[in-house]
């Protein structure tokens, strides 16, 4: 079959990823029979070099037009490059939140697997790690603090910032049936987090999450406040399976649910709308320290191909061979940098670079 993927390879290392992804694709399709129709589309800093805007109509009309977009990385150094001296509205960022409420990606999924061959990069107790986990954050994508108003003005002579979070209960329904859906494929647990001993938007949100729990009696809902679940992520992270959250919460857990898993170069992600339409791309950033030096995880975005492959193109068999070829090549002993073994003995053990690693992937597909 033909399949439209729109390709925002982006800033930083964001370009290097999305090659490996790319050949992984192009592997697939052979061994599988498919056809992946590539068309790039620039968002991000080099959108800015370009055209002065992060995000232009052209390429929101180009994502549009696709069957799904595989994403690298937008962004660069927030001290030193030149992006971030121009307005917030007009920085690399603004480009991902734009194209993200443009194609009404509300639901962000983020899986994040301790594969046990990388037990010895999780910076976990031993004890902890060794017992693994395997949790999916599900994070609301389109509302909340980072789509409320902002402004800043001086009040009193005093200068005054404002950004307001804003849910209503369509938008925590709709997050929350997908939380719930995918927990019924999996271990039947949610856990949405909230502060709703102080945010009002939080209280919503638990009561809005409880009436759509009625329709799924064999899930286990629980309620976890913020705080405590930063502490629970890294104190037994074993305990989660679907973690249900608001759009900041989402972000800073996912981050520190990737470091548990070895690296943030692990963590995958979907971002989807009502449709089978979707952005996928890594959970991590652009990473402009090592941009260009060939040393960069892909995995984070070939599985993020993965999900592609499963959520938008209904692939389930081609996604499984994605998904097992990565694992196959943790377990020959295949390493970027980031993953290595914190010490010990590395016999077994090869350090590649990013393309090293595509290419190891790729190989053991088929
Ligand atoms: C992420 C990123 C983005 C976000 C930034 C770059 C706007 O951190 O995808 O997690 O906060 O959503
Ligand atoms: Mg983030």
């Amino acid at each position: 079959m033909d399949f439209k993927v729109g390709v925002i390879a982006g800033d930083g290392i964001g370009p290097e990823v999305t090659a490996e992804a790319w050949k992984v694709l192009e592997k697939v399709g052979s061994t599988f029979g498919h056809n992946f129709i590539r068309t790039d589309i620039l968002m991000g800093g080099c959108s800015i070099d370009k055209y002065g805007e992060p995000l232009t109509q052209e390429a929101i009309d180009a994502a549009k037009a696709q069957d799904a977009v595989l994403m690298g990385s937008i962004g660069g150094n927030t001290s030193t490059s030149p992006w971030y001296k121009l307005p917030p509205e007009k920085r690399p960022e603004a480009g991902l939140l734009g194209i993200r409420k443009a194609l009404n990606l509300f639901a962000n999924l983020r899986p994040a697997y301790l594969y046990p061959q990388l037990a010895q990069a999780c910076p976990l107790r031993e004890e902890v790690a060794k017992k693994g986990f395997d949790m999916l954050i599900m994070r609301e994508l389109t509302g909340g603090l980072y789509f409320g108003a902002r402004h800043t003005e001086e009040v009193d002579g005093l200068m005054t910032a404002t950004d307001t979070l804003v849910y209503n209960e369509n938008e925590i329904r709709r997050i929350a049936i997908r939380a719930f859906d995918v927990a019924m494929k999996r271990r039947k647990k949610v856990t949405s987090v909230d502060k709703a001993n102080v945010l009002d938007s939080s209280r919503l949100w638990r009561k809005i999450t409880e009436e759509v729990a009625k329709d799924y009696p064999e899930v286990t809902l629980e309620h976890m406040l913020v705080d405590n679940a930063a502490m629970q992520l890294v104190a037994d992270p074993t305990q989660f399976d679907v973690i249900l959250t608001e759009n900041m919460f989402g972000d800073i857990l996912s981050d520190e649910a990737s470091m548990i898993t070895g690296s943030i170069g692990m963590l995958s992600s979907a971002s989807l709308n009502e449709s089978s339409f979707g952005l996928y791309e890594p959970s991590g950033g652009s990473a402009p320290d090592i941009a260009g030096k060939g040393i960069a995880n892909p995995i984070a975005t070939i599985l993020s191909a993965a999900m592609m492959l499963r959520y938008s193109f209904n692939l389930d068999k081609e996604a499984d061979a994605v998904e097992k070829a990565v694992e196959k090549a943790l377990v020959d002993g295949i390493r970027t940098g980031d993953i290595m073994p914190r010490e010990g003995d590395l016999s077994g053990i090869t350090k590649v670079g990013t393309s090293g690693m595509g290419d190891a992937i790729a190989d053991r597909i088929g």
